[in-house]
């Protein structure tokens, strides 16, 4: 495929948007088709899924269940918008994907890497990611940064601790063995977080020129 499909990951709260953002104008004026997404969601359907997932009402739902939704928006996702962008040319810049669900699911959840990976082959049918960056945070700093914006929780951020520690590790333990998964220390300013995002990224984007 000609485009290059890039992924936001971290837990709440680790400033994803901002560096999203800053991605993105970088490529824009670069002249780049960029498709800014998200997950779950990006589709109609998704969306709808997104609700269902992120419904506080839907506390207590089965483990399972919530592993299959968030892979079947994935399915959508990536038929209806992040192939046929990449088939285009475009960046794909995608806030959360595959590996969301290893660390929430896999680990959070503890139904297992190998289930989560199997359980989304169909979903993804050979689209992954060229590069992920993973904003590294405490999940007790990320969500006390939440509480600061005022906002409210959604039915994963309600989550007791322990969770949201499981989580962290499985994005630790699955970021140290991808070499395309690159980690940023999100406890430094949001600008300086930036300047090593776009410092990794151009070793993406130069090869990607030269096309
Ligand atoms: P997010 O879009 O980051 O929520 P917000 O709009 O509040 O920033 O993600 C929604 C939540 O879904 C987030 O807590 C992480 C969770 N999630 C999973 O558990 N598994 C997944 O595969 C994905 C994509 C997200």
């Amino acid at each position: 495929m000609k485009g290059l499909f890039v992924v936001f990951e971290g837990q709440d709260g680790a400033g994803k948007s901002t560096q999203i953002a800053a991605l993105k104008a970088h490529l824009e004026s670069c002249g780049r088709e960029v498709i800014l997404t998200r997950e779950p969601g990006g589709t109609p359907i998704a969306e709808k899924i997104r609700e269902l997932l992120l419904d506080r009402s839907n506390a207590g739902m089965d483990a399972a269940c919530e592993a299959y939704l968030y892979a079947a928006a994935r399915a959508e996702h990536v038929q209806n918008v992040i192939r046929p962008a990449l088939e285009r040319g475009a960046v794909v810049l995608c806030d959360r994907f595959l590996l969301s669900s290893l660390a929430y699911q896999g680990f959070g959840r503890q139904l297992g890497e190998d289930t989560i990976r199997n359980l989304n082959a169909l979903a993804m049918r050979g689209v992954e990611p060229d590069c992920t960056f993973y904003l590294s945070l405490d999940p007790e700093e990320g969500l006390s940064r939440i509480a600061a914006r005022g906002e409210g929780k959604d039915r994963i951020e309600m989550e007791e601790m322990d969770f949201h520690t499981r989580v962290r590790k499985g994005y630790l333990h699955c970021a140290s063995k991808d070499s395309n998964i690159h980690l940023l220390d999100a406890r430094q300013n949001a600008q300086t977080v930036t300047a090593q995002m776009l410092e990794l990224f151009s070793h993406y984007l130069n090869p990607m020129i030269e096309k």
